[in-house]
């Protein structure tokens, strides 16, 4: 796919030099806390060389100083019966409240709206992550409800998911 660009930032395709400022950002507690358990040998092979059929990923790149912020992935469902895309993403801390997270978001939202054509997006953070959960609400994601024990922590234990979704016919640019 191409690229992706907005005002501040580029969404690119993973290189080699992206592994070392994305393991740095995963390494940093506020990031570790909600993206957990990445060394470098998991960055290289899922992030930086994985390759999967429904899974997109795209290296956040600042446009100003081309610094690595972080990454956002989206999975897109194929079943043509219950088609919808799944979005999540991580900024390191220092690219975090400035708004690029919401326009990262929004990027990925209208190629998948506009380009791919999905009618229904879905995201799913923690129940207890409240910064993220107001960002997608930001964007237009409406919380359809809690999933019980859906994920497990960094501590091991599962925790519940927030599920959030957007329609196409509702998204406000
Ligand atoms: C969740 C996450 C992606 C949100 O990204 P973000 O850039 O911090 O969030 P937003 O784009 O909504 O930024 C909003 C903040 O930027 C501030 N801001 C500053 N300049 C801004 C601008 N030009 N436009 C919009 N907001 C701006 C807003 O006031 C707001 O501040 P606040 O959080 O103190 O209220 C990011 O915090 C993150 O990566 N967290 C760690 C990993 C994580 O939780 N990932 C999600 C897993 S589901």
């Amino acid at each position: 796919m191409k690229e992706l660009c907005t005002a501040r930032l580029v969404l690119r395709l993973p290189q080699p030099a992206d592994a070392a400022p994305l393991l740095r950002h995963l390494q940093h507690p506020d990031v570790a806390r909600w993206w957990h358990g990445y060394d470098a040998q998991r960055v290289w092979e899922e992030l930086i060389a994985g390759e999967d059929e429904e899974t997109t990923r795209l290296v956040i790149e600042r446009t100003a100083d081309a610094q690595v912020a972080g990454l956002v992935q989206f999975t897109e469902h194929s079943d043509p019966d219950y088609r919808h895309a799944g979005i999540d993403l991580f900024l390191g801390p220092e690219f975090q409240r400035q708004g690029l997270g919401q326009e990262a978001i929004r990027a990925v939202v209208e190629y998948l709206i506009d380009e791919r054509h999905h009618h229904r997006l879905v995201i799913d953070p923690a129940v207890t992550n409240e910064r993220a959960r107001a960002t997608y609400a930001r964007v237009g994601f409406r919380l359809v409800g809690v999933m019980r024990e859906y994920e497990r922590g960094a501590d091991g234990t599962w925790h519940d998911g927030a599920l959030m979704e957007l329609l196409a016919r509702d998204y406000v640019r």
